[in-house]
């Protein structure tokens, strides 16, 4: 039978994203505490994880060698330049090869079409480290993330408890913001999307992450505006990342020129109307033109934290496609 994969915050149910959640944090808990449970520190023993990055990065690198460490397994990193794919030879061919001999792939892509070729043609799990749609591992520590800024909120059996909640996005419409959005929707968190005109969500994904409500009792509501203040009102959570995704670098002076506006800002909260008590979060790498420095390094800043995060998010991903083959326990 054909491996389960992790490809979007849209492959799971509301339950099952809750339990990678809330798994993440019991191993956060854990592990920090400095009791690691052997069923977690040998559970990659004698097994090697593929890491097929084609662009460059830091927090996902880094999270995932350091995850497959604390569960005992080997990290292989593959930069676009060590291996044949993508001028030498196809996607196939090298899915076919990598999974006959590892464990699982764990890819960062340009097109999302890449991660769903791998998967196709691989014999082991593939987990997106990212595509030009999607970051789910990015979810997954948000949410822990939100979580830990709003603790007083008891979890459901296919929720995190965190209904009522709304997060606003202000800034680009892009992969981080779309499985954002279907987890926030799974959750019943309010999502309000601030872009400017012709930097929206595309209508293909919209259709995607309205449909993320599909069997949730309580979903969360998708708002869709170009006024930032109209976002951030009674926002709970401004979040933005950078107004230039990997690949997009050609287009660097006019997105400069239509985000203008677009920066969060203490004053845009205000004047917005956001929650006395909003919290700011950012996948990183930032840039001061998306978010200032008043806000970015401030008391409601949650971005290191959140960053920390996405080794334990690694860690119960890893957990539930490889060790425990696709069942979110
Ligand atoms: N947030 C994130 O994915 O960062 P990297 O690009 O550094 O991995
Ligand atoms: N939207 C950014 C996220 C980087 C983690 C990009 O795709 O470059």
């Amino acid at each position: 039978s054909s491996p389960r994969h992790l490809t979007s915050i849209n492959d799971l149910s509301a339950a099952e994203f809750a339990k990678l959640v809330l798994n993440a944090s019991a191993h956060k808990s854990a592990v920090k505490s400095g009791q690691t449970p052997k069923t977690l520190s040998n559970s990659l023993a004698g097994q090697t994880i593929a890491m097929m990055f084609n662009k460059r990065s830091t927090r996902t690198r880094v999270s995932t060698e350091a995850a497959v460490t604390i569960m005992g397994g080997h990290p292989m990193f593959l930069g676009k330049d060590d291996i044949q794919l993508g001028v030498n030879e196809s996607l196939r061919d090298t899915s076919t090869i990598i999974s006959s001999m590892t464990s699982c792939m764990v890819a960062r892509v340009g097109p999302h079409s890449d991660i769903t070729g791998l998967a196709q043609y691989s014999s082991v799990p593939v987990i997106n480290a990212l595509s030009a749609d999607f970051h789910p591992l990015q979810t997954i520590a948000d949410f822990q993330t939100i979580r830990e800024a709003f603790p007083s909120r008891t979890p459901g059996t296919s929720s995190l408890g965190l209904e009522g909640l709304k997060v606003a996005w202000v800034g680009d419409s892009n992969n981080v913001l779309f499985d954002l959005a279907m987890g926030c929707i799974k959750m019943g968190v309010d999502i309000a999307v601030a872009s400017p005109k012709g930097y929206g969500i595309p209508e293909e994904m919209r259709k995607l992450i309205t449909g993320a409500a599909d069997g949730v009792s309580a979903p969360g509501k998708l708002l869709e505006t170009t006024i930032p203040e109209e976002a951030v009102k009674d926002a709970d959570i401004i979040v933005t990342d950078t107004w230039v995704s990997m690949g997009s670098e050609s287009e660097t002076q006019e997105r400069l020129k239509a985000f203008a506006g677009y920066q969060v800002t203490n004053e845009l909260a205000k004047r917005g109307g956001a929650k006395r008590d909003w919290k700011f979060m950012h996948c990183l790498p930032r840039h001061p033109e998306e978010v200032d420095d008043d806000v970015f390094y401030g008391p409601r800043s949650l971005v290191f934290p959140e960053g920390e995060n996405r080794l334990w998010a690694a860690v119960a991903a890893l957990e539930a496609f490889v060790v425990n083959k696709g069942n979110i326990l």
